[in-house]
């Protein structure tokens, strides 16, 4: 009877274990085999700062290319093991993820979140675990409470900068006082990037009556999208100075359909067009002078993430906010930043 009720609970065991795991392995790549009883991670990982990584998608290249700064900073030679999920533009595939880190008890979590709100309940869980969190990217409202550090950009002072461009544009051509008819591609509705930028490009145009906004749309951060919208925009209107585009990706594809439409940008006289990332295509674009002006939005943040998190392990005090280097490209200091990408593809 006792042997019975033995084998019983070794099979029940058994089930639950094998459950656990075909579980974590459908929803994560590289998922360690941490016991969810206390137990430590296999040998080999031992030392190793174990760090879960819930990334929002991969809709663009200036995402990708934060996806891997990231994961070539938290490698294994620098002392991190890395557990990396794509939660493919879902917010509810970031807050599994994140519950799934918190009960696998990783280190530290570090979230790229898709929009400002809806993170308080699971960052909550996340601090009643003691996991501190790190946001990159982009940032979320609620309390400061509930993380540790935001490593990123400056959304506002970027839209900013694309303001005080144009305004800088106009003057140098002596059109300051001149009409503008402005239309914007927006990013993820309710994302830090596409509020703040926004927020920093409102701020400017409100000291300039002349700047009339005529139609504004979300292009979701990618081409398609940025192709339709901006198809749509150039159907309705006939007189446009001004397109805003919040992302390269959305740019390429208002690019794609103004050429469609047998417009022009890059001509004295055509359309104005200012995008925001400053990846190698959009680069050329701007040494070509099919783009106007590019307002960086740096994604090489993994250095910063890898230092803040040895800081944390040493004990020392780490910032609430590290906001990483940018600035501004147009036709005049392209070729140099162009120079630059090809030095690095050729180490
Ligand atoms: O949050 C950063 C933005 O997200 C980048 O501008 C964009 O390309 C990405 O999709």
């Amino acid at each position: 009877m006792k042997n019975g009720k033995r084998m019983a609970a070794a099979l029940l065991l058994l089930t639950v274990l094998l459950v656990t795991v075909l579980v974590a392995g459908d929803q994560f790549q590289d998922v360690p085999l941490k016991q969810n009883t206390g137990g430590s991670y296999p040998d080999a990982q031992e030392d190793l700062i174990v760090v879960g990584f819930s990334q929002l998608g991969s809709e663009s290249v200036w995402r990708t290319t934060h996806t891997d700064s990231i994961r070539e900073a938290l490698s294994k030679e620098n002392g991190f093991f890395l557990q990396y999920d794509n939660a493919r533009q879902k917010q509810e595939n970031q807050i599994k993820a994140v519950r799934g880190f918190i009960s696998q008890r990783v280190d530290y979590i570090v979230l790229s979140p898709l929009m400002e709100d809806g993170w308080e309940t699971v960052l909550t869980e996340a601090k009643e675990a003691g996991i501190p969190v790190i946001l990159v990217d982009r940032k979320i409202s609620g309390a400061d409470s509930l993380y540790t550090t935001f490593i990123g950009s400056d959304m506002e002072a970027e839209g900013r900068k694309a303001g005080e461009w144009l305004v800088q544009y106009q003057k140098k051509r002596g059109k300051e006082d001149e009409p503008l008819n402005i239309v914007m591609l927006t990013g993820t509705p309710g994302s830090s990037s596409q509020l703040g930028r926004s927020r920093g490009f409102y701020e400017v145009a409100a000291e300039h009556p002349n700047w009339k906004f005529i139609d504004l749309a979300s292009g979701d951060f990618t081409v398609i999208k940025g192709r339709e919208v901006m198809g749509e925009f150039l159907r309705r209107h006939r007189k446009i100075d001004v397109v805003v585009s919040q992302n390269d990706e959305m740019t390429f594809g208002a690019l794609e359909a103004i050429q469609n439409a047998g417009r022009m940008t890059g001509l004295p006289g055509s359309m104005i067009v200012i995008s925001f990332d400053g990846m190698k295509e959009a680069l050329e674009l701007v040494a070509d002078g099919r783009i106007n002006c590019v307002v960086e939005c740096n994604p090489r943040q993994g250095d910063v993430v890898a230092r803040v998190i040895k800081r944390l392990e040493a004990g020392e005090p780490v910032g609430k906010v590290y906001y990483v280097r940018e600035q501004v490209f147009t036709r005049e200091n392209a070729r140099d930043h162009l120079a630059g990408y090809e030095a690095k593809e050729a180490e």
